[in-house]
């Protein structure tokens, strides 16, 4: 049985971290609310503990997790350096969205790295993980907290429906705010490449380290995954999402099109609507799942993986959405995770 725990977000129960923190130095499986997304913790430099959350997850073995620390200086035994750049992300951006790629030292288990020569690192804004982390005193490697290849966890429901009774515990403490995960920049060596965008996007990366690329237009080597969560099939529904990757008009009229067929060969369509299309799209007979205004993407972010679930418990045959038009630092991470939900 998977307990679970809810707590006050902004200053959660001492007892309930105290009882966390012990679970996951005792080799225990919690997960836990960040900013971005619930994360499923493990005692990063306890093999025995990275395993239970690959097999909970059943997230394959070639995955590397990304490792949660309370601060820069928690991460020094983790890496070989830091370098210079990492120290200025850092002081701009931790505790925050921000994962760093860097070189590993031998202290961390080849589970957590999946064997290679890196290791992901972020420093986490949420109160609960800062207050786990600092309760535990060890560094946490965390994934989402979802079944591999479902939609992240935003909400402690969403980890209970894909994780129960597969792990100790799970920390409630309500929505997560970002709802999409962190950006992952490789500091590795060679330049800045954001291997995942997120909430910090390039322009604010670009702020700090004028000669970040990111990962698309970056050359990457064929030989090696660099980053598996940019596989093209991840993050995604259950259910086959098609997407309509164009301006507004355009899109509108390709998804109406195609739900029209689709209707009329008897198939069921749900439409992930942004509000301002609910109007059009309504009295197509299709099934709709709100995702929130265009104009706002702070609120599309944090909605998108609730509603792709909400989508999949519909049962249609399809799942059809047109990209996020609007210009903001989340829209290309945004397009990013549609683009894998499609895929
Ligand atoms: O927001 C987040 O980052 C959330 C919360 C829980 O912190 N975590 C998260 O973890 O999204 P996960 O495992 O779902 O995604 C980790 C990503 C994957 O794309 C993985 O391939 C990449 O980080 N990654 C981890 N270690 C890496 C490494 N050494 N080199 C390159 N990519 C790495
Ligand atoms: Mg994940």
């Amino acid at each position: 049985m998977t307990d679970l725990q809810r707590v006050d977000p902004a200053d959660p129960d001492a007892g309930v971290i105290a009882r966390a923190a012990e679970l996951l130095r005792a080799g225990g499986v919690v997960a836990f609310p960040t900013e971005t997304v619930y994360g499923l913790g493990a005692h990063a430099l306890d093999r025995a503990a990275i395993l239970r959350v690959f097999a909970a997850k059943e997230r394959p073995a070639n995955d590397p997790l990304i490792v949660h620390v309370a601060t820069l200086d928690a991460a020094t035994p983790l890496v070989e350096e830091i370098p210079p750049v990492a120290r200025e992300l850092a002081a701009r951006f931790w505790p925050g969205p921000l994962t760093m790629v860097l070189k590993r030292s031998a202290r961390v288990p080849d589970e957590v790295t999946a064997g290679l020569a890196t290791v992901a690192i972020r420093v986490p804004s949420h109160p609960v993980a800062r207050a786990l982390l600092e309760r535990a005193r060890i560094p946490i490697a965390a994934p989402s907290a979802n079944l591999f290849s479902r939609p992240s966890p935003t909400r402690a429901a969403h980890v209970l429906a894909d994780l129960n009774g597969r792990i100790d515990l799970i920390i409630d403490g309500g929505a997560t705010d970002v709802g999409l995960e962190s950006t992952v920049i490789d500091l590795s060596g060679g330049v800045p490449t954001i291997l995942r965008p997120g909430a910090i996007d390039l322009d604010a990366l670009r702020q700090v380290i004028p000669d970040v690329v990111s990962g698309r237009a970056a050359t990457l080597p064929t030989t090696a995954m660099r980053s598996p969560g940019m596989l093209p099939k991840h993050y995604s529904p259950i259910t086959p999402l098609t997407l309509y990757e164009a301006d507004r008009e355009t899109a509108l009229v390709r998804m109406k099109r195609d739900a029209q067929q689709r209707l009329s060969r008897g198939e069921s369509v749900v439409v992930l609507s942004y509000t301002e299309d609910v109007g059009e799209m309504g009295n197509l007979g299709v099934q709709l799942v709100e995702l929130a205004s265009e104009s706002n993407p702070v609120a599309v972010a944090a909605r998108l993986y609730a509603a792709l679930r909400e989508c999949d418990e519909l049962g249609a045959g399809a799942i059809l959405v047109r990209t996020i038009t609007t210009r903001h630092p989340l829209s290309s991470a945004i397009q990013d995770r549609l683009r894998r939900a499609a895929a």
